[in-house]
């Protein structure tokens, strides 16, 4: 027999070596496995890494964006060219199935495409000037150096949403990814710097929560980070929100989310039934865009609730390497934290969609399981009936296996529901009815609307982000990260040979506004 020793996943930084404390990332699907051994940077490992990128982020500035564009495309060939191995450490890390796991490398191949064309274009423009022989413009420039915060239940793909656009505009990025996904950070690492990436221009620092404040609180004072992009949860956001504005800068805030779907009179309830299994327990509803509360009418909620509760009864859950609906929790801190949201299930809900609610066991068995259930952290998908306003479950974010239902009776009742959480990240509506639809865009507070789809599953190239509890308004994906990942600098050259001065020099014909027609 031969013993294989997990891999020890360390900061990658160009030319620095790093001692610390180490921990281990284990399978969620099989917790005696353990994936790797991660050795956690302490503060000054982030700010090393933050110093490395300083030094080395004007020479990648100077590289031009279509060759910038062309390293870019590179790195996504080689994770097309990797993609199944990827996705099996995703899977294997985190405990997503490997459909989802494919998907997920997917989006960063997606991304990678979209930005190796945005090397050729990173559009400034050529403006009129008010005088003569005067010419304005504008340029983009990068921020600098973006230090990228990321959780795990999208080990890969969010990370490459900040990464892929902040190397493209030339900017240096130290990412912190989550400790429990390390060894999907070293991966996607590995494969950045295969693609040609120079030295120093991208770190990955595996770091606890609270040494990551504290190291981002001496990059800022020490003037190394310029950029933070943060996705996790609102209490973080507000304290890395906090932090970012003493020192004037707007981090990226992609947080968490409270996601309505309004089940309407004339939907199609079959789709909506089929849109909420995949928003609620896709993922094991750990994705910020996860279904939070189902809102339906009340004059379809018989039917839906029959459907929905028969759909999650049979949905196939567990071993994710195998064709199921979702696998284990992320790990066992996240698996601790949606306990203690179950407490929130009380004596005026009814639930459904399983044999028992909580953890699924020998003595809580779930019907159709596929494995051993003793070897995860795995959950029963659950249901809650009958929600009201006031319960903590109706307005907090529960990150696993739950979903709520309530009912409505009219549009404004159900958009006053929907936004009632305070958040507003993603939300859906299914309807046949154009007018509805266009009610529902516009009174619901989500950054996000989906008709007749689910809330989670965004393309990767359309504006993502929320507003209010979900973030600061600020957006990824797309051309419109760019104003994320990049300043305007704006330029105006005059070749008169003259001082010529705006607002008072300027020559308007005369107009003789007293002219009245007198037909
Ligand atoms: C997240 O959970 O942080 O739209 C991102 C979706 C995915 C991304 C989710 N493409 O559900």
């Amino acid at each position: 027999m031969t013993l294989v020793h997990p891999p020890l996943v360390a900061s990658m930084i160009e030319g620095v070596e790093t001692e610390g404390p180490t921990v281990t990332s284990t399978n969620p699907a099989r917790r005696g496995e353990v994936v790797a051994e991660v050795r956690l940077g302490g503060a000054e490992v982030l700010v090393a890494a933050a110093r490395v990128g300083r030094a080395a982020q004007r020479g990648w500035a100077d590289v031009p964006a279509p060759v910038r564009g062309t390293v870019i495309g590179n790195f996504g060939r080689l994770v097309e060219d990797n993609a199944a191995a990827l996705a099996r450490l995703v899977t294997r890390e985190v405990g997503k199935p490997l459909a989802e796991a494919r998907g997920e490398v997917q989006e960063i191949v997606d991304t990678c495409r979209f930005f190796l064309g945005e090397g050729r274009r990173l559009y400034g423009e050529t403006v009129p000037s008010e005088m003569p022989d005067k010419q304005l413009f504008t340029f983009r420039e990068p921020v600098g150096v973006m230090m990228v915060i990321t959780a795990g239940n999208f080990p890969v793909a969010v990370p490459s949403w900040y990464l892929v656009p902040a190397l493209l505009c030339g900017n240096a990025v130290v990412w912190k990814p989550a400790e429990y996904a390390a060894a999907c950070a070293r991966a996607l690492t590995e494969l950045a710097w295969h693609a040609g990436l120079p030295a120093g221009v991208l770190s990955m620092v595996p770091a606890a929560g609270e040494v990551t404040a504290d190291g981002l609180r001496r990059a800022l004072a020490a003037g190394v980070v310029d950029k933070v992009g943060f996705t996790g949860s609102t209490a973080v956001g507000r304290q890395i929100g906090e932090l970012c504005g003493r020192y004037l800068q707007t981090p990226c805030l992609e947080l968490g989310g409270k996601n309505p779907m309004v089940v309407t009179p004339d939907a199609d309830i079959d789709l909506a039934v089929e849109g909420a299994l995949f928003g609620g327990f896709g993922t094991a509803g750990q994705r910020c865009t996860s279904l939070g509360t189902l809102i339906v009418h009340e004059s379809v909620y018989g039917g839906f609730r029959r459907r929905f509760a028969a759909a999650v009864e049979n949905a196939p859950v567990g071993d994710p390497t195998r064709d199921v609906l979702y696998g284990p929790l992320l790990d066992a801190r996240f698996a601790a934290g949606y306990e203690r949201h179950l407490e929130l299930i009380g004596d005026h809900h009814s639930t459904f969609g399983s044999t028992a609610v909580g953890r699924i066991s020998v003595g809580a068995p779930r019907r159709g399981f596929l494995g051993d259930p003793a070897d995860g952290l795995y959950y029963h998908p659950v249901v809650v009936d009958g929600l009201l306003p006031d319960d903590d479950l109706f307005r907090e974010e529960t990150f696993g296996p739950i979903v709520g239902l309530t009912t409505y009776r009219t549009l404004d009742e159900a958009i006053e529901l929907a936004n009632l959480p305070g958040y507003g990240l993603s939300s859906a509506i299914y309807t046949n009815d154009p007018a509805t639809v266009f009610r529902f865009r516009r009174g619901v507070s989500a950054g996000m609307v989906s008709v007749n789809n689910s809330t989670s599953g965004a393309e990767a190239h359309l504006p993502f982000g929320g507003n209010g509890r979900s973030g600061n308004g600020s957006r990824q994906s797309g051309r419109w990260v760019l104003d994320q990942v990049t300043r305007w600098q704006s330029v105006n050259w005059d070749y008169s040979g003259r001082l010529q001065k705006a607002q008072m020099d300027t020559a308007i014909p005369e107009a003789d506004l007293g002219f009245r027609l007198d037909h």
